[in-house]
């Protein structure tokens, strides 16, 4: 039995999970896919993919981690063990910790992007002559080592290097001085930014006087269901759009991880966790859906029209960092405008970037009894390898796309579907339902029973063939002709490996403790 660390309160927990979710898949991903894939027409499969799979799944993680969490364990490899009882669901758990390091291990890069371009605006140096050359320095994507000609002078190395250190300062801290703290100050920031900006976007009528262009022109565009060229029908039957849907659902309530179930572990035995995780998640679908989607496309379509998008959506990120310094250097007060976006992205980055350290941590902690400072060292060591990895294979972001690839296409949707089974099929869908229901406020309808035992599950893997369907063939010929892609590849071995290794470490010291335990209980049985 571990020594337990619980939230300072329950709302500290929706706090942390609120802000784990709401990150750059909320403000740069959403807008973007959303516009790729029919504006409004998207809804449709969005909106189904978060009561079929966001909400069972977050619901499962949340129960199976204050499941365990009470147990004394926090990390994905225990969280499963304790509940199956098999070791090879500790070392499935184990993807899990991996997951969330190699996303870390690029999220910390676009982190540095973000407050770069923060700094830029705050110190008047954001030239909008040229926005793709502005992208094009600040990432290095013309060539690979571009951000190390200079040793480690450049802006974006420095950039990433302050939020990596930011990130572990605020992991050491621990879970209530540090998470805790953090998001108590950052979540309410992010959201006034937020406001600030919607009211602002909604309010610049028609600015460039253009026909087109107007505010309801930017809303129509991101919420008709039929756009020019694009019915309702053909993206509904385009199921490339369901796949996008379900992928952003997971990626945006960081789902699939076992960030949310390592976080809740951290609950107590009565806490509210089905209202908890109810709330965090409609939280996190305000800041994307009613925040983010009411300002980006709207804003981006109202200074460049609509057929930019026609260009210039080739890249999950491209809209926040090609497009929004066009915009607010057409805005009045963009310089201020565009500070306090960049700073709004660069406050929901950390929020979810730490969460991507507790898993690490947690198993090295509870599986190898690191202390903390040692857990954050070596975690900071692995993760930092990744970091200046990415960094340095930047042409065309190769090592980012490839890493982004792996783990929010193949290994959330894995892990999302080990997930759902433990709940519905190992815990057993009534016990679970029961462990939910314990202490909240609110009952979860009866029919959620029968959608989180077949409808999830199913949904996942009709999803995930799809998409290996579609999308996998491709893929191996980019792997064979491209060296970047199997370094990344090799990195993402190592982390796996790496994890595998502490995890079956782990193992052997769980199962002495258990047996030294159950001698003790037989000792003072017999006395
Ligand atoms: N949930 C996090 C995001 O949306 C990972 O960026």
């Amino acid at each position: 039995m571990q020594k337990k660390e619980n939230w300072g309160t329950p709302f500290g927990a929706i706090l942390a999970v609120t802000g784990s979710a709401v990150g750059l898949g909320n403000y740069l991903r959403f807008p973007g896919q959303a516009a790729l894939y029919g504006g409004g027409a998207f809804m449709i499969p969005y909106i189904t993919a978060f009561f079929l799979l966001g909400l069972p799944i977050a619901w499962a993680e949340w129960t199976i981690g204050r499941y365990a969490g009470i147990r004394g364990y926090n990390s994905a490899p225990g969280i499963f063990r304790c509940i199956t009882g098999s070791r090879k669901m500790a070392y499935a758990g184990s993807i899990c910790v991996s997951l969330t390091t190699l996303i870390f291990a690029y999220y910390v890069l676009v982190e540095g992007w973000c407050l770069l371009y923060a700094f830029r605006y705050l110190c008047g140096r954001m030239s909008a002559a040229d926005t793709t050359q502005t992208f094009a320095a600040v990432s290095g994507v013309q060539t690979d080592g571009a951000l190390f000609q200079n040793g480690l002078l450049n802006p974006t190395l420095l950039c990433m290097l302050v939020c990596f250190v930011f990130n572990f300062f605020l992991i050491y801290r621990g879970v209530v001085k540090g998470i805790e703290k953090f998001c108590f100050i950052a979540m309410p920031a992010l959201l006034i930014c937020s406001v600030i900006i919607l009211i602002r976007v909604l309010t610049l009528g028609n600015p460039t006087g253009t026909e087109g262009q107007s505010v309801l022109n930017g809303l129509g565009y991101m919420w008709n269901p039929s756009q020019p060229g694009k019915t309702l029908i053909q993206t509904l039957s385009n199921p490339q759009a369901w796949i996008a849907a379900a992928g952003q659902i997971f990626f945006s309530l960081s789902l699939g991880m076992g960030c949310i179930c390592t976080y809740a572990s951290y609950s107590k035995r009565n806490d509210d966790i089905a209202l908890s995780s109810l709330t965090a998640a409609v939280g996190n679908e305000f800041c994307e859906v009613v925040l983010a989607g009411l300002t980006i496309v709207p804003a981006a379509v109202i200074f460049l029209g609509a057929s930019f998008f026609q260009e210039n959506l080739n890249s999950s990120f491209s809209i926040g960092f090609n497009a929004l310094p066009n915009v607010f250097a057409l805005m009045p007060f963009g310089q201020f405008f565009g500070f306090l976006f960049f700073f709004l992205l660069f406050l929901a980055a950390t929020t979810s970037s730490i969460s991507m350290l507790q898993p690490g941590i947690a198993l090295l902690e509870e599986g190898l009894k690191l202390s903390r400072k040692s857990s954050t060292a070596v975690m900071g060591v692995i993760t930092f390898a990744g970091a200046v990895f990415t960094a340095y294979f930047t042409h065309n972001l190769t090592a980012l796309d490839t890493l982004d690839f792996w783990c929010a296409n193949i290994l959330i949707f894995l892990m999302a579907g080990v997930q759902i089974v433990v709940f519905g099929w190992i815990l057993g869908i009534g016990k679970g339902m029961e462990e939910l229901e314990r202490g909240a406020q609110i009952k979860i309808p009866a029919f959620y029973r029968f959608v989180m035992k077949y409808i999830t599950p199913l949904y996942l893997i009709i999803v995930f063939l799809a998409w290996a369907y579609l999308k996998l063939p491709d893929y191996f010929g980019i792997i064979a002709g491209n060296a970047v892609v199997q370094m990344s590849l090799a990195y993402i071995a190592f982390v796996m490996i790496f994890n595998f290794f502490v995890t079956s470490q782990s193992l052997v010291r769980w199962e002495k403790d258990e047996k030294l335990e159950h001698g003790q209980n037989v000792a003072d049985g017999e006395l």
